[in-house]
């Protein structure tokens, strides 16, 4: 794990209660046994994740690919948030100006209260009728009840839903890049678990260097964050951000 001077650093930044903002990806959630994106386990019955979700591969096989999203909501189900999840939702409570950037679309940030949460890649927990039917609201809403078909039909049109998650090649929601862009603008900016190559997520972490951020990645490999952030801490999320938590003297 990283060094403790390294934890120290951050947790004496935390400290002076800095405009904060913490951007996670697939990694912060691989503790609560959820599989990420490109590590081991990014692979369901031979197929590479990263090609399931996209809308092309939908509209191939709707059916496939819900089977695959249904996996994932019932192995999700069983998850339970961890350490990492943890902390980030007690910094939410105790820092005055904080805010969460999260590509995780398993909702487990919010499972552990996490105020402030901005869902850059949508929720698996969300729903949108493929075709945006006039009758349907024509935004994502909930759907956290077991599937009963695959692929479910949209309640409005009869024709088939789709996974409230962005897609490759798919716009981030402008309500989600606008709060994530204002947000980057910010003192301290921590960057955990992420591979930090899918664009734009990938991006904010300059826009938040440009605008004076201290910026600090926490991820056990590096990326090609790790040569421009101020200060790196090597190791797992849960383990470097408890120690950091620990060293901290902040009201909870
Ligand atoms: N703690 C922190 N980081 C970890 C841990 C851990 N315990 N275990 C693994 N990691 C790191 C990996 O080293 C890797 O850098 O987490 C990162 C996970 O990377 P990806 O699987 O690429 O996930 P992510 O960066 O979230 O992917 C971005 O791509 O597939 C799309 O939309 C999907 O939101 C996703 C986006």
């Amino acid at each position: 794990m990283s060094d403790a001077g390294s934890v120290a650093v951050l947790a004496e930044r935390l400290a002076a209660h800095p405009r904060t903002t913490v951007l996670t990806g697939a990694g912060v959630s691989v503790a609560s046994g959820v599989p990420s994106f490109r590590g081991m386990g990014g692979l369901w019955k031979g197929k590479r994740a990263t090609d399931m979700a996209t809308p092309d591969a939908f509209a191939r096989d709707p059916a496939g690919v819900w089977a695959w999203y249904d996996w994932r909501r019932q192995q999700l189900a069983m998850c339970a948030p961890n350490r990492a999840h943890e902390v980030i939702a007690s910094w939410s409570r105790s820092l005055d100006d904080f805010t969460l950037v999260t590509q995780n679309v398993d909702g487990l940030h919010e499972r552990a209260d996490t105020e402030n949460v901005v869902r850059f890649h949508g929720s698996i927990w969300e729903v949108r009728c493929w075709e945006n039917c006039d009758a349907s609201p024509g935004s994502w809403w909930d759907d956290t009840a077991p599937l009963e078909a695959v692929p479910p039909p949209c309640p409005y049109c009869g024709g088939l839903l789709r996974p409230g998650v962005v897609w490759f090649g798919e716009a981030i929601p402008p309500d989600a890049l606008e709060r994530s862009l204002a947000a980057a603008e910010c003192e301290l900016f921590i960057v955990a678990g992420t591979s930090a190559v899918v664009h734009p997520a990938a991006s904010l972490v300059d826009v938040a260097r440009d605008h004076g951020a201290f910026t600090v990645e926490v991820n056990p490999d590096e990326t090609p964050a790790s040569g421009s952030v101020d200060l790196v801490l090597r190791g797992p999320a849960e383990e470097v951000l408890d120690a950091v938590e620990a060293l901290g003297d902040r009201p909870a």
